[in-house]
Order: C-alpha cells, then structure tokens, then sequence
C-alpha cells in the first residue's frame, strides 16, 4: 500500500509497498521523525498526526482511551489521531496524514 506523510517542515513524502501493522509503525520503519515512546499502546501521545479531512470518515472512530490521550497532546485539531491506533488496512490505500507538533522529542 502508499502512504503520504507531510512533515513539518511540509514535505511530502511517499512511501510505497508499506507493510506494517500501524500507521505509527510505518512512519517509524520509514524512519521519518515520529517518537512515538511508548510503543503502541495509547500512552503517550508521541505519535499525534493529523489525518486529511477525505480520510476521516475512513477510520475507525476513536476510542475513549485515544480520546484522552490526544487531549494532552499539543494543538489537538479536528483531524488529530494517534498513529499507532490507526490498523492499516488495503482500504487505507493512498492514506495522507501529517505529523503533528509534539510527536518529535526536538520539540520539548
Ligand atoms: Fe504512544 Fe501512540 S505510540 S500513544
């Protein structure tokens, strides 16, 4: 599958035969700039990215715990997900997504 993933400098980057588990994990195997501390498990909210609006509607709501978490999260928007609660899946195919403020440890 494709991702597109906007860093914050506003680049595009195209990443093509993605092959993991998670949105979080594909930006991290890409190498891209993404902390995402605690590994996968919605505690931390290192790994906060804003999914395009023609996406949305395409995920799985979040839930409570997504939820709270991205409320500590920096510049928390309409668009805010946690990247490590977003399964990638075929019909996510061509995903764009932008790393957010607060998902790098540059940014204390
Ligand atoms: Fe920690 Fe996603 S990696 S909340």
């Amino acid at each position: 599958m494709k991702l597109t993933i906007i860093d914050r400098a506003g680049q595009a980057i195209k990443l093509e035969n993605v092959s993991a588990p998670t949105l979080m994990h594909a930006i991290r195997d890409a190498g891209l700039d993404l902390t995402a501390q605690c590994g996968g498990c919605a505690s931390c909210a290192t790994c906060h990215v804003y999914v395009d609006e023609a996406w949305q509607t395409k995920l799985k709501p979040r839930d409570e715990n997504e939820d709270v978490m991205l409320d500590v999260a920096p510049e928390r928007c309409h668009g805010s997900r946690l990247a490590c609660q977003i399964p990638l899946s075929a019909d996510l195919d061509g995903l764009t997504v932008t790393l957010a403020p607060g998902s790098s440890f540059d940014e204390a």
